[in-house]
């Protein structure tokens, strides 16, 4: 993988529920390039949305890799369910379970017995020291900061959040870094020019007119900020 390549990936959580399939493909159409899906239970965070019989049938709609954000107490015992639902990405907590490479160990196995390749990632929570996912960072693909407390779309940028970034890139420069909430044109800058190649954006995508042109600027801002920024592979 290219790793200085912008990726975008509109989150489905804003997008209109009933018409599915159709917002699917008219963001992929527009150049998305993964699909974020956001999964709550109602306990991890104050919210619940979808589960893996949704996420199955958003694969078979999709020709985008799936990155699945798994906001849920459990992951342990769920993560191997949203593997068979053809999740590509799968993002939990570090927050969820005291024991991550017990859960990492599971999702690498649940992908393996699936004949599935999985990009395994954890996610911090805008309080969560980076020092939190140093015993397992060397375990996973990626890894996810969260720019606001998850469980809601439309949420405001957190722009505090975004200075783990640095530190995390320092503890392991090749790892892919994903930023989660509140993303849009004004603010994208900001976590680029600190090394993040990987942008959900909900709200700024899906309550545009046009999700091409969205996608674009966003796309556009990042890959400049991303150039000009510290991040030296
Ligand atoms: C928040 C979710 C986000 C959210 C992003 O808990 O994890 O993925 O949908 O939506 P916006 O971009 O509107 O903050
Ligand atoms: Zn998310």
């Amino acid at each position: 993988m290219d790793i200085r390549k912008v990726i975008i990936a509109p989150s489905l959580l804003s997008a209109d529920f009933a018409r599915l399939g159709e917002e699917i493909e008219a963001v992929e159409a527009a150049g998305a390039d993964w699909l974020h899906v956001d999964v709550m239970d109602g306990h991890f965070v104050p919210n619940i949305t979808i589960g893996p019989g949704v996420v199955k049938a958003v694969k078979k709609h999709s020709a985008k890799p799936l990155d699945v954000h798994l906001m849920i107490a459990d992951p342990r015992t769920y993560a191997p369910r949203f593997i068979e639902a053809g999740a590509d990405i799968l993002t939990f907590h570090i927050e969820a379970d005291f024991n991550p490479g017990c859960v990492i160990d599971g999702i690498r196995t649940a992908a393996e017995e699936a004949g599935r390749e999985v990009q395994v990632g954890l996610v911090l929570n805008p309080d969560t020291p980076p020092s939190s996912i140093g015993e397992v960072i060397d375990l996973v693909d990626l890894v996810m900061v969260m720019s606001v407390y998850p469980g809601f779309g439309g949420q405001p940028f957190i722009e505090r959040a975004t200075r783990k970034v640095e530190e995390i890139l320092q503890m392991r420069p090749d790892l892919l870094i994903e930023i989660d909430g509140g993303i849009n044109a004004e603010n994208i800058e900001i976590p680029a020019s600190r090394g993040v190649q990987v942008f959900v954006a909900g709200t700024a995508v899906f309550g545009a007119d046009d999700y091409a042109r969205s996608i674009s600027v966003l796309r556009q801002k990042a890959e400049t900020a991303l150039g000009g920024g510290t991040y030296i592979v």
